[in-house]
């Protein structure tokens, strides 16, 4: 059985962690109350920056799982079906892929669930929020990026609070809606407002002088 994708919560996303020290960053996340790391995979070709794939998901998978946690994983590759099987078998819990990147995305959902993983739609900025109706009934999750996939830090998009209310109305109530992009004390109140209810934050926490503290901080406005 899949575990059930925490709400009301900060998914620490690992793209901005200091690699060199992963296990102690994931580790003292958990430790700080996560529940669930978002881990992000770029091909170089989806998206031009490449980052990590299944081997670091598997790497870090005991560590998250053991303390009760899920690996979220975020595929900005081309033709993600291809690396369905190597995510569930290194760990995922919830895999998210791109309506541009995959050529039968209703497929490609139901074959993520048929592994036994949660499934989830991602929605560019540039890409209609009705692209998530076709497929809404089979996800488990939709991902709204507020900034554009590729890279860290990048500052939130004002229009995404928008899109957040109308991918909601667009969803079945069971469908968590998480956020990603630009998240930080600043943007999440109007994320949270809109309906956003998992918020993906990369350099607002592992960039903060004390990623705790601000990881804590940004909890306490969406718990
Ligand atoms: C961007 C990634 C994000 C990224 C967010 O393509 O999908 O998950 O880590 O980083 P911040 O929170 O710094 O915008
Ligand atoms: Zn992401």
């Amino acid at each position: 059985m899949s575990r059930p994708i925490p709400v009301g919560t900060i998914a620490p996303s690992l793209l901005s962690a200091d690699f060199a020290r992963l296990e102690q960053q994931v580790t003292m996340l958990m430790d700080a109350g996560a529940t669930v790391m978002h881990v992000d995979t770029m091909d170089g070709q989806f998206v031009p920056p490449i980052t990590f794939g299944p081997i670091v998901v598997e790497a870090i998978k005991d560590v998250v799982h053991d303390r009760g946690g899920i690996l979220d994983c975020h595929l900005m590759i081309n033709d993600p079906a291809r690396q369905i099987d190597a995510y569930v078998k290194a760990g995922a819990d919830v895999i998210t892929i791109h309506p541009e990147a995959t050529q039968h995305i209703h497929y490609a959902l139901n074959q993520i669930r048929a592994a036994g993983c949660k499934a989830g739609v991602v929605i560019n900025p540039g890409t209609p929020v009705e692209a998530v109706e076709p497929v809404a009934e089979i996800i488990d999750l939709c991902l709204i990026m507020s900034v554009n996939p590729g890279w860290g830090g990048q500052k939130y998009i004002p229009q995404a609070t928008d899109r957040i209310r109308r991918v909601r109305e667009l969803l079945p109530d069971n469908v968590v809606l998480e956020v990603d992009g630009g998240i930080s004390l600043d943007t999440i109140d109007a994320a949270r407002d809109a309906g956003a209810q998992l918020f993906v934050a990369g350099s607002s926490v592992f960039s903060a002088p004390d990623p705790v503290a601000a990881f804590a901080a940004l909890q306490a406005r969406v718990a």
